[in-house]
C-alpha cells in the first residue's frame, strides 16, 4: 500500500538548497516552503463568493531563490524536466509552458502590481503529489511568491501575504489557464498548525477554527484517487460559467448573495437549478460544520462532510467512479463521513475516520481499487499543518 509520506521540512530545505548549489555553483539567499491543502467543506463555492473551511498538509513545495545582477530569470524543479530561462520582461501569458507556468505567472504578476521584481534563480522541490486535487499548484506559486518577495525586498506581513494570494490567483488563471477561486492560494499562504481556515470569499475575511483530529481520537485520511484531475481541460470551467450565468439571470454578482433561496431556485432553468442548489445547500454546510466542529461533535460533522459528497456527485456532477468508491468503502468500515475533496473529476477523498478503523479503512480501500483494476490509490495522512514560511 503506498502512503505519501511529506517528510522533514527542514530535511527538505537542506536538500533544495543542495541542489541550488549544485546547479548554481552558490549558495541560495534563502529557501521558502507553502503547503498543499485539503479543503475540509465548501466545495466549489469560491469563486460564487461562499464560505469555505481548508487545512493545509504536511506536504510542501520548497522553493530557494537567489538574487541575479541582470534581468534574467531561470526556474528548475528537481521533479520536472523541463525549466524555464527568460528575461523579467517577457514573463507574460503565452511565455512559458507546463509547470513553469505557475512559478513564472507569480513573478509577471507582481510586476503587474507594481512590483520591482529582481532578476533571480529559483530550484524547486516539493512533496505535494502532483496532479492529485490537493493544490500542488497553489504551493508552487505561494512557495515562490515568499521567494520573490525576499528577493524584492518585502516584509511579508499579513497585507502582503493578502496581495500575494491575488498574484498567485492571477498567475494561475491568467498565465496557467486555470480559472480557479482563490481558496488553495489563500489557506497556502494563511495556515495555520493545528487549525482549518473558515475562508469569506465574498470578502476574502478569515478566522482560524481550532482542528486538532488526534485529540479526539481521529485521523483525517486523505486517499490519492490516482484518477486523472486536471482543471484546464474544461469541466472546472463549465461550471463555473454555469453559475455566472445562473448569478446574471438572478440579477446578483455573485450567488452568495441571492436573499430569497427558494425563489431564485424556482426561476431557474432545469440544467442549471441543481448547481445552484449545491451552491447554496453547500455553504449552509460550512456554517454548519463550523459549529459541529466547535462543539466537538465529529459524528455530525462526519455526517455533513458525506452531505456534501451527495451534493457533489448529484447536484454539481463533479465526481467520479473511484471518488463515489472512497467514500462508500469509507462509510461501509466505520468512517464517520467521507467526501471529494478540492475540483473533483479525480483527484483525492478525504475520511473522517476513529484512529482504530483507520488502518482497516486504508486496507479495505485498496482492495477495492484492487478488485476493480483501478490504478492502486495513494494515501496521506493529514495533521491540520503550517502556511506557508522561510525555512532557511
Ligand atoms: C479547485 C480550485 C479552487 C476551488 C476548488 C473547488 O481546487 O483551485 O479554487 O474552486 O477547486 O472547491
Amino acid at each position: 500500500m503506498q502512503t505519501l509520506d511529506a517528510g522533514d521540512p527542514a530535511a527538505h530545505a537542506r536538500a533544495v538548497a543542495a541542489r541550488f548549489r549544485d546547479v548554481h555553483g552558490r549558495h541560495p539567499d534563502g529557501v521558502y516552503a507553502a503547503p498543499g491543502r485539503v479543503n475540509l467543506i465548501g466545495e466549489h463555492v469560491d469563486y460564487n463568493g461562499g464560505l469555505c473551511l481548508p487545512m493545509a498538509l504536511p506536504h510542501a513545495t520548497y522553493a530557494a531563490v537567489a538574487r541575479r545582477d541582470d534581468d534574467r530569470v531561470t526556474v528548475r524543479s528537481g521533479q520536472q524536466a523541463e525549466g524555464f530561462d527568460g528575461r523579467l520582461d517577457a514573463l507574460g501569458p503565452g511565455r512559458a509552458e507546463g509547470w513553469a507556468t505557475y512559478a513564472v505567472g507569480v513573478l509577471w504578476a507582481l510586476r503587474e502590481a507594481g512590483w520591482d521584481v529582481p532578476g533571480m534563480d529559483l530550484v524547486v522541490d516539493g512533496t505535494v503529489p502532483l496532479g492529485a486535487g490537493l493544490s500542488s499548484s497553489a504551493a508552487l506559486e505561494c512557495s515562490v511568491a515568499l521567494a520573490v518577495a525576499a528577493a524584492a525586498g518585502v516584509d511579508v506581513d499579513a497585507a502582503v501575504r493578502a496581495e500575494l494570494v491575488r498574484a498567485c490567483m492571477r498567475a494561475e488563471s491568467e498565465v496557467a489557464g486555470a480559472p480557479t477561486g482563490g481558496l488553495d492560494q489563500t489557506v497556502s499562504l494563511f495556515a495555520e498548525e493545528a487549525h482549518a481556515l473558515l475562508l469569506d470569499c465574498r470578502d476574502w475575511s478569515t478566522r482560524q477554527v481550532g482542528w486538532d483530529p488526534a485529540a479526539a481520537g481521529l485521523d483525517l485520511l486523505v486517499v490519492d484517487t490516482r484518477a486523472s484531475h486536471t482543471l484546464t481541460d474544461g469541466g472546472y470551467g463549465s461550471r463555473r460559467r454555469d453559475c455566472e450565468r445562473a448569478a446574471r439571470q438572478l440579477g446578483v454578482e455573485l450567488l452568495r448573495d441571492v436573499d430569497d433561496q427558494q425563489a431564485a431556485l424556482a426561476a431557474l432553468d432545469d440544467d442549471v437549478r441543481p448547481r445552484v442548489r449545491h451552491v447554496f445547500t453547500e455553504i449552509d454546510r460550512v456554517r454548519t460544520s463550523v459549529d459541529e466542529l466547535e462543539r466537538g461533535d465529529f459524528e455530525a460533522l462526519g455526517r455533513t462532510f458525506t452531505a456534501s459528497h451527495v451534493s457533489l456527485r448529484d447536484d454539481y456532477e463533479v465526481s467520479c467512479v473511484e471518488l463515489d468508491a472512497v467514500v462508500d468503502v469509507a462509510l461501509d468500515h466505520g468512517g464517520l463521513g467521507a467526501r471529494m475533496t478540492g475540483g473533483g473529476f479525480g483527484g483525492s477523498a478525504i475520511a473522517l475516520v476513529p484512529t482504530e478503523v483507520a488502518a482497516g479503512v486504508r486496507e479495505a480501500v485498496a482492495a477495492e481499487f484492487d478488485r476493480k483494476g483501478w490504478t492502486p490509490p495513494a494515501f496521506l495522512t493529514a495533521p491540520p499543518s503550517a502556511g506557508a514560511r522561510q525555512l532557511a
